[in-house]
């Protein structure tokens, strides 16, 4: 019980790392919380106008999700760690980028670490699911709705690829429903936006 529970509290400090405010502020560019959409995420990183910066936030958010569980997965075994672990990890870091420790708890939406997560889990899932945000944002170009249409697939993705390709786990299932449930609700003011047409689409620049 220790061991997960000790890589669960490790998981949840990556997690923590907000990396639109970090990147933000070793790029020398403005907090991403003053403007745009306020989230610290790729997605409003993206708004103040650096392409670097929201790719390496992109990167640096999604890898905290994946690292802990690619750990579990790899290394884990001989320490008693599979699947619970690895779901547990997965959403620990997941609840760290939401609501982060050393960020007043104010933390993001999810997008990027739960793709991560889908990556460390399975690289069919996460591509299914990449795949699927790409597909809406090229044809609507809306980040959230993008985000919210690939949350509803990823549960569908990992539990219809149970039977073709991964091993499925009804743990990891439930952390993928789970996370999926949060991310949905944190994009409810973006849901708002977009029920009323004024979300702002992928390409256009910060209002304030
Ligand atoms: O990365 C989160 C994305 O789905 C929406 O971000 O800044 O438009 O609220 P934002």
């Amino acid at each position: 019980v220790l061991l997960p529970l000790a890589a669960a509290v490790a998981a949840y400090l990556l997690g923590s790392l907000s990396f639109a405010v970090i990147v933000s502020r070793v790029m020398g560019l403005s907090d991403p919380r003053t403007y745009g959409s306020k989230n610290p995420g790729a997605t409003n990183v993206l708004r103040s106008g650096s392409k670097a910066a929201a790719a390496v936030t992109l990167l640096f958010d999604a890898l905290k999700g994946w690292l802990p569980v690619v750990l579990v997965r790899w290394f884990g075994a001989p320490y008693g760690l599979e699947e619970g672990t690895m779901a547990l990890v997965g959403l620990a870091a997941f609840l760290g980028h939401l609501w982060p420790v050393f960020f007043r708890f104010e933390g993001g939406k999810g997008v990027a670490t739960a793709l991560g997560v889908l990556m460390g889990i399975s690289g069919w899932l996460g591509l299914a699911t990449l795949l699927t945000w790409v597909i809406i944002a090229f044809f609507f170009r809306y980040s959230s709705l993008a985000s919210l249409v690939a949350a509803v697939f990823a549960p569908f993705f990992y539990v219809l690829g149970g039977g073709v390709a991964w091993y499925t786990d009804a743990r990891v299932g439930m952390a993928i429903a789970v996370m999926s449930g949060l991310l949905a609700w944190r994009h409810k003011e973006n849901i708002q936006r977009l029920l009323q047409g004024k979300e702002s689409r992928l390409g256009s620049k910060k209002k304030a």
